[in-house]
Protein backbone atom coordinates (compact mmCIF):
# COMPACT_ATOMS: atom_id res chain seq x y z
CA UNK A 1 0.00 0.00 0.00
CA UNK A 2 1.64 3.84 -0.94
CA UNK A 3 1.75 5.73 1.89
CA UNK A 4 -1.21 8.22 2.54
CA UNK A 5 -0.38 11.61 1.23
CA UNK A 6 -4.20 13.51 1.83
CA UNK A 7 -6.25 12.60 4.60
CA UNK A 8 -9.67 14.07 5.17
CA UNK A 9 -12.19 14.32 8.00
CA UNK A 10 -15.93 14.52 7.94
CA UNK A 11 -17.19 16.30 10.60
CA UNK A 12 -14.98 19.14 12.63
CA UNK A 13 -16.47 18.84 16.18
CA UNK A 14 -14.72 18.15 19.47
CA UNK A 15 -13.57 15.08 17.93
CA UNK A 16 -12.35 15.45 14.60
CA UNK A 17 -11.52 19.41 14.68
CA UNK A 18 -8.62 18.59 17.52
CA UNK A 19 -7.57 14.99 15.90
CA UNK A 20 -6.79 16.16 12.40
CA UNK A 21 -5.15 19.42 13.76
CA UNK A 22 -2.40 16.86 15.67
CA UNK A 23 -2.17 14.37 13.08
CA UNK A 24 -1.30 17.46 10.42
CA UNK A 25 1.05 18.80 13.18
CA UNK A 26 2.98 15.45 13.33
CA UNK A 27 2.81 14.56 9.49
CA UNK A 28 3.46 18.11 7.74
CA UNK A 29 3.34 16.05 4.82
CA UNK A 30 0.17 14.75 4.46
CA UNK A 31 -2.64 17.23 3.50
CA UNK A 32 -5.37 16.99 6.00
CA UNK A 33 -8.84 18.48 5.11
CA UNK A 34 -11.49 18.81 7.60
CA UNK A 35 -15.26 19.24 6.68
CA UNK A 36 -18.47 19.88 7.61
CA UNK A 37 -21.98 21.33 6.80
CA UNK A 38 -22.04 23.26 9.66
CA UNK A 39 -20.71 26.58 7.89
CA UNK A 40 -20.22 28.61 11.74
CA UNK A 41 -17.97 25.79 12.81
CA UNK A 42 -16.11 26.02 10.10
CA UNK A 43 -15.44 29.97 9.46
CA UNK A 44 -14.64 29.00 13.38
CA UNK A 45 -12.08 26.84 12.83
CA UNK A 46 -10.72 29.11 9.59
CA UNK A 47 -10.94 32.32 12.22
CA UNK A 48 -7.76 34.31 12.25
CA UNK A 49 -7.70 34.73 16.03
CA UNK A 50 -7.27 31.74 17.67
CA UNK A 51 -9.58 32.68 20.63
CA UNK A 52 -12.23 32.08 18.35
CA UNK A 53 -11.87 28.41 17.39
CA UNK A 54 -15.06 26.66 17.96
CA UNK A 55 -13.65 24.16 20.20
CA UNK A 56 -11.77 25.26 23.49
CA UNK A 57 -9.09 22.92 24.53
CA UNK A 58 -5.82 24.16 26.39
CA UNK A 59 -3.07 23.81 23.84
CA UNK A 60 -5.42 23.08 20.93
CA UNK A 61 -4.63 27.16 19.49
CA UNK A 62 -1.29 26.68 19.42
CA UNK A 63 -1.57 23.56 17.26
CA UNK A 64 -3.89 24.69 14.75
CA UNK A 65 -1.67 28.04 14.38
CA UNK A 66 1.10 25.53 13.64
CA UNK A 67 -0.84 23.56 11.14
CA UNK A 68 -3.19 25.47 9.55
CA UNK A 69 -2.58 26.63 5.81
CA UNK A 70 -0.05 24.60 6.18
CA UNK A 71 -1.40 20.82 5.44
CA UNK A 72 -4.43 21.52 7.62
CA UNK A 73 -6.95 23.16 5.84
CA UNK A 74 -11.30 23.07 6.97
CA UNK A 75 -13.66 23.47 4.37
CA UNK A 76 -17.21 22.98 3.82
CA UNK A 77 -16.46 20.84 0.10
CA UNK A 78 -17.55 17.89 1.66
CA UNK A 79 -17.45 16.32 -2.56
CA UNK A 80 -14.06 17.49 -3.12
CA UNK A 81 -12.31 16.59 -0.19
CA UNK A 82 -13.97 12.40 -0.50
CA UNK A 83 -12.90 12.61 -4.27
CA UNK A 84 -9.05 14.24 -3.50
CA UNK A 85 -8.42 11.70 0.09
CA UNK A 86 -6.31 8.64 0.09
CA UNK A 87 -7.78 8.18 3.49
CA UNK A 88 -11.48 9.15 5.01
CA UNK A 89 -12.08 9.33 8.90
CA UNK A 90 -15.93 9.48 9.24
CA UNK A 91 -16.21 11.42 12.78
CA UNK A 92 -19.88 12.85 12.60
CA UNK A 93 -21.77 13.09 16.00
CA UNK A 94 -24.02 9.67 17.22
CA UNK A 95 -26.66 10.77 19.05
CA UNK A 96 -28.97 9.09 20.89
CA UNK A 97 -31.60 8.16 19.23
CA UNK A 98 -35.08 10.60 20.07
CA UNK A 99 -37.34 8.78 17.84
CA UNK A 100 -38.41 5.23 16.40
CA UNK A 101 -37.18 1.97 17.25
CA UNK A 102 -34.47 2.33 19.98
CA UNK A 103 -35.72 5.76 20.94
CA UNK A 104 -33.74 7.05 23.85
CA UNK A 105 -30.88 4.05 23.73
CA UNK A 106 -29.77 2.86 20.50
CA UNK A 107 -27.07 5.43 18.57
CA UNK A 108 -28.15 7.13 15.81
CA UNK A 109 -26.81 6.32 12.68
CA UNK A 110 -28.59 8.76 10.08
CA UNK A 111 -25.52 11.03 9.88
CA UNK A 112 -22.35 7.93 9.83
CA UNK A 113 -24.55 6.25 6.81
CA UNK A 114 -25.16 9.71 5.10
CA UNK A 115 -21.19 10.12 5.09
CA UNK A 116 -20.87 6.39 3.59
CA UNK A 117 -23.68 6.99 0.94
CA UNK A 118 -21.67 10.33 0.06
CA UNK A 119 -18.28 8.65 -0.19
CA UNK A 120 -20.04 5.83 -2.34
CA UNK A 121 -21.45 8.48 -4.70
CA UNK A 122 -18.09 10.73 -4.85
CA UNK A 123 -15.26 8.51 -4.79
CA UNK A 124 -13.72 7.55 -8.10
CA UNK A 125 -10.67 6.06 -6.67
CA UNK A 126 -9.64 3.53 -3.93
CA UNK A 127 -10.17 4.98 -0.39
CA UNK A 128 -9.61 3.75 3.16
CA UNK A 129 -12.89 4.62 5.50
CA UNK A 130 -11.65 4.80 8.77
CA UNK A 131 -14.71 5.22 11.56
CA UNK A 132 -13.48 7.41 14.10
CA UNK A 133 -17.05 8.07 15.42
CA UNK A 134 -18.07 5.84 18.38
CA UNK A 135 -20.18 3.31 16.80
CA UNK A 136 -22.36 -0.25 17.72
CA UNK A 137 -20.33 -2.97 17.21
CA UNK A 138 -20.85 -3.95 13.86
CA UNK A 139 -21.38 -1.09 11.92
CA UNK A 140 -18.64 -1.53 9.84
CA UNK A 141 -21.14 -4.70 8.46
CA UNK A 142 -23.58 -1.93 7.22
CA UNK A 143 -20.69 1.06 6.17
CA UNK A 144 -19.10 -1.93 4.27
CA UNK A 145 -22.57 -2.79 2.18
CA UNK A 146 -23.30 0.49 0.97
CA UNK A 147 -19.61 1.10 -0.24
CA UNK A 148 -19.28 -2.56 -1.45
CA UNK A 149 -22.47 -2.28 -3.89
CA UNK A 150 -21.52 1.23 -6.03
CA UNK A 151 -20.47 -0.76 -8.92
CA UNK A 152 -18.24 1.47 -10.06
CA UNK A 153 -15.30 -0.55 -9.49
CA UNK A 154 -14.03 1.46 -6.61
CA UNK A 155 -12.55 -0.47 -3.21
CA UNK A 156 -12.76 0.79 -0.28
CA UNK A 157 -11.35 -0.77 2.91
CA UNK A 158 -12.97 -0.12 6.17
CA UNK A 159 -10.55 0.52 9.69
CA UNK A 160 -12.39 1.41 13.30
CA UNK A 161 -9.80 3.88 14.74
CA UNK A 162 -11.93 5.06 17.89
CA UNK A 163 -11.22 8.08 19.79
CA UNK A 164 -10.01 8.19 23.77
CA UNK A 165 -9.25 11.48 24.22
CA UNK A 166 -11.09 13.40 27.08
CA UNK A 167 -12.03 16.64 26.29
CA UNK A 168 -10.30 19.31 29.01
CA UNK A 169 -7.05 17.57 27.96
CA UNK A 170 -7.43 16.36 24.15
CA UNK A 171 -4.23 17.96 22.90
CA UNK A 172 -2.29 16.13 25.89
CA UNK A 173 -3.94 13.00 25.29
CA UNK A 174 -3.50 13.19 21.35
CA UNK A 175 0.07 13.63 21.63
CA UNK A 176 0.31 11.18 24.42
CA UNK A 177 -1.83 8.41 23.81
CA UNK A 178 -2.28 5.61 26.38
CA UNK A 179 -3.23 3.54 23.32
CA UNK A 180 -4.40 3.98 19.28
CA UNK A 181 -6.78 1.21 18.81
CA UNK A 182 -6.85 -0.06 15.08
CA UNK A 183 -9.06 -2.39 13.78
CA UNK A 184 -9.66 -3.86 10.71
CA UNK A 185 -9.33 -6.75 8.09
CA UNK A 186 -6.91 -5.46 5.48
CA UNK A 187 -3.24 -5.81 7.09
CA UNK A 188 -1.80 -3.24 4.11
CA UNK A 189 -5.06 -0.89 5.24
CA UNK A 190 -4.10 -0.99 8.75
CA UNK A 191 -0.64 -0.46 8.38
CA UNK A 192 -1.22 2.45 6.11
CA UNK A 193 -2.99 4.07 9.11
CA UNK A 194 -0.58 2.86 11.86
CA UNK A 195 2.14 5.05 9.52
CA UNK A 196 0.41 7.94 10.43
CA UNK A 197 0.31 7.41 14.28
CA UNK A 198 3.87 6.08 13.94
CA UNK A 199 4.66 9.93 13.35
CA UNK A 200 4.61 10.45 17.18
CA UNK A 201 3.09 7.12 19.05
CA UNK A 202 5.50 4.24 19.99
CA UNK A 203 4.84 1.65 17.69
CA UNK A 204 3.92 -1.00 21.24
CA UNK A 205 0.95 1.32 21.54
CA UNK A 206 -0.20 1.31 18.55
CA UNK A 207 -2.91 -1.88 19.00
CA UNK A 208 -4.34 -3.66 16.14
CA UNK A 209 -7.64 -5.95 16.65
CA UNK A 210 -10.40 -7.32 14.29
CA UNK A 211 -12.86 -4.60 13.28
CA UNK A 212 -15.63 -5.67 15.68
CA UNK A 213 -13.20 -5.87 18.62
CA UNK A 214 -12.28 -2.74 17.69
CA UNK A 215 -15.74 -0.96 17.87
CA UNK A 216 -16.53 -2.87 20.70
CA UNK A 217 -14.03 -1.71 23.02
CA UNK A 218 -14.58 1.89 22.84
CA UNK A 219 -17.89 1.64 24.43
CA UNK A 220 -16.88 -0.89 26.45
CA UNK A 221 -14.15 1.33 27.78
CA UNK A 222 -16.21 4.29 28.28
CA UNK A 223 -18.68 1.77 30.35
CA UNK A 224 -15.82 1.08 32.92
CA UNK A 225 -14.49 4.61 33.24
CA UNK A 226 -18.59 5.74 33.62
CA UNK A 227 -18.96 2.44 36.07
CA UNK A 228 -15.92 3.28 38.74
CA UNK A 229 -17.22 6.95 38.80
CA UNK A 230 -20.89 6.03 39.07
CA UNK A 231 -19.24 2.87 41.92
CA UNK A 232 -17.60 5.84 43.95
CA UNK A 233 -20.85 8.54 43.58
CA UNK A 234 -22.82 5.28 45.53
CA UNK A 235 -20.46 4.50 48.00
CA UNK A 236 -20.21 8.80 48.44
CA UNK A 237 -24.03 8.42 50.00
CA UNK A 238 -22.86 5.66 52.21
CA UNK A 239 -20.05 8.07 53.20
CA UNK A 240 -22.61 10.91 54.45
CA UNK A 241 -24.64 8.25 56.48
CA UNK A 242 -21.81 6.79 58.06
CA UNK A 243 -19.06 9.57 59.05
CA UNK A 244 -16.79 7.88 56.47
CA UNK A 245 -15.39 10.48 54.17
CA UNK A 246 -15.31 9.97 50.72
CA UNK A 247 -11.94 11.19 49.27
CA UNK A 248 -10.38 8.98 51.93
CA UNK A 249 -12.52 5.90 51.30
CA UNK A 250 -11.08 6.61 47.53
CA UNK A 251 -7.43 7.23 48.75
CA UNK A 252 -7.41 4.19 50.54
CA UNK A 253 -8.91 1.87 48.02
CA UNK A 254 -6.98 3.75 44.80
CA UNK A 255 -3.48 2.34 46.43
CA UNK A 256 -4.17 -0.98 45.60
CA UNK A 257 -2.54 -1.08 42.64
CA UNK A 258 -5.32 -3.57 40.88
CA UNK A 259 -7.85 -0.57 41.63
CA UNK A 260 -5.61 2.06 40.99
CA UNK A 261 -6.39 5.64 41.48
CA UNK A 262 -7.92 7.43 38.66
CA UNK A 263 -11.19 7.52 38.40
CA UNK A 264 -12.88 7.78 41.53
CA UNK A 265 -12.89 11.09 42.22
CA UNK A 266 -17.10 11.49 43.59
CA UNK A 267 -18.95 14.28 41.73
CA UNK A 268 -22.21 15.71 41.42
CA UNK A 269 -22.68 13.04 38.43
CA UNK A 270 -20.71 12.39 35.22
CA UNK A 271 -21.96 14.06 32.30
CA UNK A 272 -20.39 14.68 28.33
CA UNK A 273 -21.26 13.64 25.27
CA UNK A 274 -20.34 10.45 25.58
CA UNK A 275 -20.87 8.17 28.57
CA UNK A 276 -24.49 7.91 29.35
CA UNK A 277 -24.63 7.49 24.90
CA UNK A 278 -22.63 4.67 24.91
CA UNK A 279 -23.75 2.94 27.96
CA UNK A 280 -27.06 3.01 27.17
CA UNK A 281 -26.22 2.22 23.83
CA UNK A 282 -24.36 -0.88 25.01
CA UNK A 283 -27.02 -1.95 26.96
CA UNK A 284 -29.29 -1.54 24.02
CA UNK A 285 -26.71 -3.76 22.12
CA UNK A 286 -27.18 -6.59 24.88
CA UNK A 287 -30.67 -6.35 25.07
CA UNK A 288 -31.35 -6.82 20.88
CA UNK A 289 -29.13 -10.17 21.79
CA UNK A 290 -31.77 -11.08 24.80
CA UNK A 291 -28.70 -10.89 27.31
CA UNK A 292 -30.73 -9.16 29.91
CA UNK A 293 -28.76 -9.79 32.98
CA UNK A 294 -25.93 -7.87 30.88
CA UNK A 295 -28.12 -5.11 29.85
CA UNK A 296 -29.56 -4.78 33.54
CA UNK A 297 -26.35 -4.82 34.96
CA UNK A 298 -25.14 -1.67 32.65
CA UNK A 299 -28.18 0.27 33.03
CA UNK A 300 -27.54 0.57 36.77
CA UNK A 301 -24.16 2.91 36.09
CA UNK A 302 -26.91 5.28 34.44
CA UNK A 303 -29.34 4.84 36.86
CA UNK A 304 -27.12 5.37 40.10
CA UNK A 305 -25.75 8.82 38.14
CA UNK A 306 -29.27 9.94 37.53
CA UNK A 307 -29.69 8.99 41.66
CA UNK A 308 -26.81 11.56 42.20
CA UNK A 309 -27.57 14.54 40.36
CA UNK A 310 -31.37 14.14 41.90
CA UNK A 311 -29.91 13.59 45.18
CA UNK A 312 -27.22 16.82 45.28
CA UNK A 313 -30.42 19.21 44.42
CA UNK A 314 -32.45 17.71 46.63
CA UNK A 315 -29.86 18.50 49.24
CA UNK A 316 -29.89 21.88 48.34
CA UNK A 317 -33.86 22.01 48.94
CA UNK A 318 -33.70 20.31 51.80
CA UNK A 319 -30.93 22.16 53.35
CA UNK A 320 -32.98 24.98 52.74
CA UNK A 321 -35.72 24.81 54.90
CA UNK A 322 -37.43 22.58 52.49
CA UNK A 323 -38.44 25.31 50.33
CA UNK A 324 -35.56 27.19 46.92
CA UNK A 325 -39.09 29.22 45.87
CA UNK A 326 -37.69 32.63 45.52
CA UNK A 327 -34.28 31.89 46.52
CA UNK A 328 -31.34 32.89 45.01
CA UNK A 329 -29.20 30.04 44.21
CA UNK A 330 -25.83 30.50 42.62
CA UNK A 331 -24.02 28.06 40.09
CA UNK A 332 -20.37 28.26 39.43
CA UNK A 333 -19.98 26.11 36.57
CA UNK A 334 -22.30 25.35 33.50
CA UNK A 335 -19.73 22.89 31.84
CA UNK A 336 -19.71 19.01 32.29
CA UNK A 337 -15.93 19.07 33.80
CA UNK A 338 -13.75 21.70 33.58
CA UNK A 339 -11.42 23.23 30.77
CA UNK A 340 -14.23 22.63 27.89
CA UNK A 341 -16.64 25.04 27.20
CA UNK A 342 -18.67 21.92 26.32
CA UNK A 343 -22.07 21.04 28.45
CA UNK A 344 -23.62 17.98 26.80
CA UNK A 345 -25.52 16.30 29.46
CA UNK A 346 -24.04 18.30 32.10
CA UNK A 347 -24.98 17.64 35.67
CA UNK A 348 -25.78 21.65 35.96
CA UNK A 349 -28.55 20.93 33.45
CA UNK A 350 -30.67 18.59 35.08
CA UNK A 351 -29.59 19.97 38.86
CA UNK A 352 -30.73 23.10 37.62
CA UNK A 353 -34.24 21.84 36.08
CA UNK A 354 -34.88 20.53 39.34
CA UNK A 355 -34.19 23.88 41.56
CA UNK A 356 -36.17 25.33 39.13
CA UNK A 357 -39.18 23.06 38.91
CA UNK A 358 -39.47 24.24 42.89
CA UNK A 359 -39.51 28.20 41.37
CA UNK A 360 -36.00 28.74 42.38
CA UNK A 361 -33.89 31.72 41.08
CA UNK A 362 -30.59 30.15 39.58
CA UNK A 363 -27.58 32.39 38.57
CA UNK A 364 -24.98 30.66 36.71
CA UNK A 365 -21.47 31.92 36.23
CA UNK A 366 -19.13 29.67 33.92
CA UNK A 367 -15.95 30.57 32.09
CA UNK A 368 -16.06 29.50 29.09
CA UNK A 369 -19.98 28.80 28.55
CA UNK A 370 -22.05 31.53 26.63
CA UNK A 371 -25.02 32.54 28.40
CA UNK A 372 -26.90 31.47 25.06
CA UNK A 373 -25.89 27.98 25.21
CA UNK A 374 -27.23 27.54 29.01
CA UNK A 375 -30.65 28.71 27.96
CA UNK A 376 -30.31 26.16 25.08
CA UNK A 377 -29.90 23.25 27.18
CA UNK A 378 -32.37 24.21 29.49
CA UNK A 379 -34.71 24.87 26.83
CA UNK A 380 -33.58 21.39 25.02
CA UNK A 381 -35.60 19.72 28.05
CA UNK A 382 -38.21 20.92 27.41
CA UNK A 383 -39.76 21.38 30.91
CA UNK A 384 -40.83 24.54 30.75
CA UNK A 385 -41.35 27.48 28.17
CA UNK A 386 -38.06 29.52 27.47
CA UNK A 387 -39.58 32.89 28.44
CA UNK A 388 -40.01 30.72 32.07
CA UNK A 389 -36.37 29.96 31.87
CA UNK A 390 -35.64 33.29 30.93
CA UNK A 391 -37.18 34.65 34.34
CA UNK A 392 -35.88 32.04 36.78
CA UNK A 393 -32.24 31.90 35.60
CA UNK A 394 -29.86 34.90 35.05
CA UNK A 395 -26.59 34.29 33.48
CA UNK A 396 -23.55 36.53 34.38
CA UNK A 397 -19.77 36.99 33.50
CA UNK A 398 -18.62 37.92 37.12
CA UNK A 399 -18.96 35.22 39.64
CA UNK A 400 -18.84 37.87 42.51
CA UNK A 401 -21.99 39.50 40.62
CA UNK A 402 -23.37 35.71 40.55
CA UNK A 403 -22.69 35.02 44.74
CA UNK A 404 -23.91 38.40 45.63
CA UNK A 405 -27.16 38.43 47.26
CA UNK A 406 -27.26 34.40 47.10
CA UNK A 407 -28.38 32.20 49.61
CA UNK A 408 -26.61 29.76 48.53
CA UNK A 409 -23.49 28.85 46.17
CA UNK A 410 -23.91 25.44 44.66
CA UNK A 411 -20.19 24.41 42.80
CA UNK A 412 -21.08 22.35 39.43
CA UNK A 413 -17.38 21.90 37.50
CA UNK A 414 -14.50 21.93 39.25
CA UNK A 415 -12.67 24.97 37.59
CA UNK A 416 -9.48 25.62 38.70
CA UNK A 417 -10.18 29.26 39.63
CA UNK A 418 -13.21 28.94 42.08
CA UNK A 419 -10.51 28.26 44.15
CA UNK A 420 -9.04 31.04 44.09
CA UNK A 421 -11.53 33.49 44.57
CA UNK A 422 -11.74 35.82 47.77
CA UNK A 423 -14.52 33.81 49.72
CA UNK A 424 -14.46 36.25 52.63
CA UNK A 425 -15.45 38.75 50.65
CA UNK A 426 -18.14 36.70 49.18
CA UNK A 427 -19.44 35.62 52.30
CA UNK A 428 -19.72 39.33 53.22
CA UNK A 429 -22.29 39.92 50.11
CA UNK A 430 -24.56 36.86 50.18
CA UNK A 431 -27.61 36.05 52.45
CA UNK A 432 -26.96 34.49 56.16
CA UNK A 433 -26.83 31.49 56.71
CA UNK A 434 -24.04 31.41 54.08
CA UNK A 435 -24.80 28.04 52.25
CA UNK A 436 -22.25 26.64 49.81
CA UNK A 437 -22.83 23.18 48.17
CA UNK A 438 -19.84 21.17 46.51
CA UNK A 439 -20.57 18.89 43.87
CA UNK A 440 -16.96 18.48 43.06
CA UNK A 441 -15.01 18.74 46.71
CA UNK A 442 -13.11 21.18 45.47
CA UNK A 443 -13.32 23.87 47.55
CA UNK A 444 -11.90 23.53 51.42
CA UNK A 445 -13.83 23.02 54.25
CA UNK A 446 -12.03 24.24 56.79
CA UNK A 447 -11.41 27.42 55.06
CA UNK A 448 -14.76 27.83 54.52
CA UNK A 449 -16.07 26.72 58.00
CA UNK A 450 -14.15 29.57 59.31
CA UNK A 451 -15.16 32.09 57.06
CA UNK A 452 -18.92 31.06 58.64
CA UNK A 453 -20.04 29.09 55.93
CA UNK A 454 -22.33 25.73 55.79
CA UNK A 455 -20.56 23.60 53.67
CA UNK A 456 -21.81 20.63 52.14
CA UNK A 457 -20.08 18.60 49.97
CA UNK A 458 -20.35 15.04 48.05
CA UNK A 459 -19.72 11.94 50.07
CA UNK A 460 -19.02 13.92 53.96
P1 LIG B 1 -19.76 16.96 17.33
O1 LIG B 1 -21.21 17.04 17.32
O2 LIG B 1 -18.94 17.96 18.10
O3 LIG B 1 -19.21 17.02 15.82
C1 LIG B 1 -19.75 16.29 14.77
C2 LIG B 1 -19.76 17.16 13.52
O4 LIG B 1 -20.15 16.37 12.41
C3 LIG B 1 -20.75 18.32 13.57
O5 LIG B 1 -20.06 19.55 13.44
C4 LIG B 1 -21.70 18.06 12.39
O6 LIG B 1 -22.11 19.23 11.73
C5 LIG B 1 -20.85 17.20 11.50
N1 LIG B 1 -21.60 16.39 10.55
C6 LIG B 1 -22.65 15.57 10.80
N2 LIG B 1 -23.05 14.96 9.68
C7 LIG B 1 -22.26 15.42 8.68
C8 LIG B 1 -22.20 15.17 7.29
N3 LIG B 1 -23.02 14.28 6.71
N4 LIG B 1 -21.27 15.82 6.57
C9 LIG B 1 -20.42 16.69 7.15
N5 LIG B 1 -20.43 16.97 8.46
C10 LIG B 1 -21.34 16.34 9.22
O7 LIG B 1 -19.39 15.49 17.82
P2 LIG B 1 -18.04 15.01 18.54
O8 LIG B 1 -18.09 15.29 19.99
O9 LIG B 1 -16.87 15.47 17.74
O10 LIG B 1 -18.19 13.43 18.38
C11 LIG B 1 -18.03 12.80 17.14
C12 LIG B 1 -17.96 11.31 17.37
O11 LIG B 1 -16.82 11.01 18.18
C13 LIG B 1 -19.16 10.73 18.12
O12 LIG B 1 -19.43 9.44 17.61
C14 LIG B 1 -18.66 10.62 19.54
O13 LIG B 1 -19.31 9.61 20.26
C15 LIG B 1 -17.21 10.28 19.34
N6 LIG B 1 -16.32 10.67 20.44
C16 LIG B 1 -16.47 11.87 21.07
C17 LIG B 1 -15.59 12.23 22.08
C18 LIG B 1 -15.72 13.56 22.78
O14 LIG B 1 -15.02 13.77 23.76
N7 LIG B 1 -16.57 14.47 22.33
C19 LIG B 1 -14.54 11.40 22.44
C20 LIG B 1 -14.41 10.18 21.76
C21 LIG B 1 -15.31 9.83 20.77
C1 LIG C 1 -14.71 10.37 28.20
C2 LIG C 1 -13.56 9.37 28.24
O1 LIG C 1 -12.73 9.63 29.39
C3 LIG C 1 -12.74 9.45 26.97
O2 LIG C 1 -11.73 8.45 26.97
C4 LIG C 1 -13.66 9.25 25.79
O3 LIG C 1 -12.92 9.36 24.58
C5 LIG C 1 -14.78 10.25 25.80
O4 LIG C 1 -15.50 10.16 27.04
P1 LIG C 1 -14.93 12.98 28.58
O5 LIG C 1 -16.37 12.69 28.69
O6 LIG C 1 -14.47 14.04 27.67
O7 LIG C 1 -14.12 11.66 28.17
O8 LIG C 1 -14.35 13.36 30.04
P2 LIG C 1 -14.01 12.50 31.34
O9 LIG C 1 -12.77 13.03 31.92
O10 LIG C 1 -14.05 11.06 31.10
O11 LIG C 1 -15.20 12.89 32.34
C6 LIG C 1 -16.54 12.49 32.11
C7 LIG C 1 -17.40 12.92 33.26
O12 LIG C 1 -17.11 12.16 34.42
C8 LIG C 1 -17.22 14.39 33.64
O13 LIG C 1 -18.47 14.95 33.96
C9 LIG C 1 -16.33 14.31 34.87
O14 LIG C 1 -16.48 15.41 35.70
C10 LIG C 1 -16.85 13.03 35.51
N1 LIG C 1 -15.87 12.39 36.39
C11 LIG C 1 -14.71 11.88 35.88
C12 LIG C 1 -16.13 12.26 37.75
O15 LIG C 1 -17.18 12.70 38.22
N2 LIG C 1 -15.22 11.65 38.55
C13 LIG C 1 -14.05 11.13 38.08
O16 LIG C 1 -13.27 10.58 38.86
C14 LIG C 1 -13.79 11.27 36.68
Amino acid sequence: MKSIKKITCIGAGYVGGPTMSVIAQKNPNVEVTVVDVNTARIAGWNDENLDNLPVYEPGLDGVVGEARGRNLFFSTDVDKAIDEADMIFISVNTPTKTYGKGKGQAADLKYIELCARQIAAVAKSDKIVVEKSTLPVRTAEALKSILDNTGNGVNFHILSNPEFLAEGTAVTDLHNPDRVLIGGENAEAIEALVQVYEAWVPRERILTTNLWSSELSKLVANAFLAQRVSSINAISELCEVTGANVDEVSRAIGHDSRIGAKFLKASVGFGGSCFQKDILNLVYIARSYNLTAVADYWEQVIILNDHQKVRFAENIIKTLYNTVNGKNIAFLGWAFKKDTNDTRESAAIYVADHLLDEEANVIVYDPKVPAEQIYKDLDYLGTRSPEENRRLVRVVNDPYEALSGAHAAAVLTEWDEFKDYDWAKIKETMKRPSFVFDGRKLLGRTELEELGFIYYAIGE
